[in-house]
Order: structure tokens, then sequence, then C-alpha cells
């Protein structure tokens, strides 16, 4: 290994062991609530919304999934487990979750039995084991080249047919709030998130069909008025509901120009039927 690739290398164990110390840091000082793994200082509302919009997307994505005794979904970054009564409910019986910080593993056994304590860099799950797996604003905290690793791992992970929906923040949204709001670039939490070709592209294994892209630009758009009415909850309900519309998912869908300008952004990918079974 050359010198500069061993010195990017350790610097990114660094930075990754620093960031896991911010999340312990976060999940002691708020628990295990919505507020901890989603936008802190936004109003409770308005996170509410975005995890709305974020089990619409897990719906639409894994319905068309087998669910046999042997199915198997992996939540990659999970947190504490906030979506998994979705995933639940959609009739899957064994979901693992999977996130380096010890007390959202914690929270995760009790609530929904399994959780491993890991990193997303490198997916400890057995060749072929999985049907499916999400990740939910998780890579994004191991930088590109980390997450290239470990999505190229979990690809080994997955079954063929597997579906794999990977959600992050939208790096151009990011660069902005950065900009206007300076505390940012000095919190290791408020990290760049990924651009469009990133997620749509380069995280992406050879093989790998895309069914569907997106972002959720509308309700992006219309933050400004969610904000301001947060308080009022039947402009909020109008304007919330508008924003579902707006951002719901779609095949065919281009997720470009002003509607890539996202909070977040997703990608929804399949692996084929016809590749190698992995040893
Ligand atoms: C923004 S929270 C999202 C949690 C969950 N996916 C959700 O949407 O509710 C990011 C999560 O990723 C976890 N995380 C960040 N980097 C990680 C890594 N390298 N390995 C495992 N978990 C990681 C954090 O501990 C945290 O629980």
């Amino acid at each position: 290994m050359s010198q500069s690739k061993k010195e990017g290398t350790s610097h990114e164990f660094d930075a990754e062991s620093h960031l896991r110390s911010d999340w312990a840091a976060r999940q002691h000082a708020l628990g295990n609530v919505p507020q901890a793994v989603l936008l802190r200082n936004l109003p409770p509302r308005l996170n509410l919304l975005i995890d709305t919009w974020h089990r619409s997307l897990l719906r639409w994505s894994l319905a068309p999934l087998e669910r046999t005794r042997s199915t198997w979904i992996a939540d990659l970054g999970c947190g504490y487990g906030r979506v998994v009564n979705e995933v639940k409910a959609m009739g899957f019986e064994n979901i693992i979750g999977l996130d380096y910080e010890a007390g959202f593993c914690r929270q995760y056994q009790l609530d929904h039995g399994h959780a491993v304590q890991g990193s997303i860099a490198q997916p400890p799950f057995a060749a072929g084991s999985l049907s499916g797996a999400y990740a939910i604003t998780a890579f994004m905290y191991v930088g590109l080249e980390r997450a290239i690793d470990g999505i190229g791992m979990l690809d080994a992970s997955l079954s063929p047919g597997a579906r794999i929906l990977i959600l992050e923040a939208g790096a151009e949204f990011n660069g902005l709030s950065r900009y206007i709001f300076r505390q940012k670039r000095t919190q290791s939490l408020a990290v760049n998130g990924f651009s469009r070709s990133e997620l749509g592209k380069t995280l992406l294994p050879d093989g790998w069909r895309k069914i569907a892209s997106g972002s959720n630009a509308g309700m992006t758009m219309l933050l400004p008025l969610l904000m301001t009415f947060h308080r009022w909850p039947r402009v909020f309900n109008a304007l919330a509901k508008a924003a579902m519309h707006l951002d719901r998912p779609r095949v065919g869908f281009r997720d470009r120009g002003v509607r890539s300008f996202g909070l977040h952004r997703w990608v929804l990918c399949e692996k084929p039927f016809n590749s190698a079974p992995a040893r």
C-alpha cells in the first residue's frame, strides 16, 4: 500500500472514531427519540413529516419482496430503530439492525430483537443472507471511499433479487446550509451528504439495477412555509400534504435540476436475479 493511501486510511479511521464519539454524546444527550436521529433543530412537527416520508418510501421500496421465514432485511446505521415498526407492519419478521452506537443498539434489541454493534463500512452479514437492506442517512457519515467499500461488502451479503434503498442528505442543500449557518461548519455531525452522481452512480457496485431515485425537493422548497406555520396545524397539514404529493416515489421520475435540490435524496436498486451467488 502506498504511503498516501495509508495516510488517507488512517485519517478516515480517525474521522470515524471522532464521529462515533459524537454519536454516543448525542445519544446520551437526547436519548432514543426522533430528534436524536433526524434534524435536531427542526420543530417536532417537521421531523414527523420527514419520518412519514421515509416510511412511505420504505413501504414502496420493499413492497415487492417475498415475506418468508428466511427473508432477512438489514437496517444499516439503524439508530434506535425509528422505522422498524413500518417494515414489521409490512409482514417482514426478520429485521436486523447494524449501528456502532451502543445505546442505540441496546434500545433496538429491546424493542425489535436483533441488532449488531459494528460499522456499516464493514457490514458483518454472511454471504447471500439478506433479501433486502436499507440505510437512512447513514453512509454519509463514513465518507465516499469507505461507503463504497461498505456497499461493496454489502453486495456479497445480498441474495439475487434483493432490494436496497439508500437515502442520504443532499450535498447541495447541506453546502448551502453550511454557507448560511456558519456554526454548521464546525459541527462534526453536520456532514456533506452525497451529490446526485455519487449516490446514483459512484456508490453503486457494478451490476446493481437502479430501479428509481428521487429526493424530497418539494418538502425542501416548502421548508420556509412549513417552518413558519408549524404551530398552525391546519395550514401545516395542507402544506405537508402538498409536500408528500410532490415527493412521492415514482419509477421514471427524473431527479434533476431543481428537483435534485433536496434535504434528502434516495436511490432504490436491485441485485439482479442472474448475478453469481456470493461465496
Ligand atoms: C442520522 S442517524 C439515522 C438513524 C436511523 N437510520 C434513522 O433514520 O432513524 C445516523 C445513524 O448512523 C449511525 N452511524 C454513523 N456512522 C456509522 C458507522 N460507520 N457504522 C455504523 N453506524 C453508523 C449513527 O450511530 C446513527 O445511529
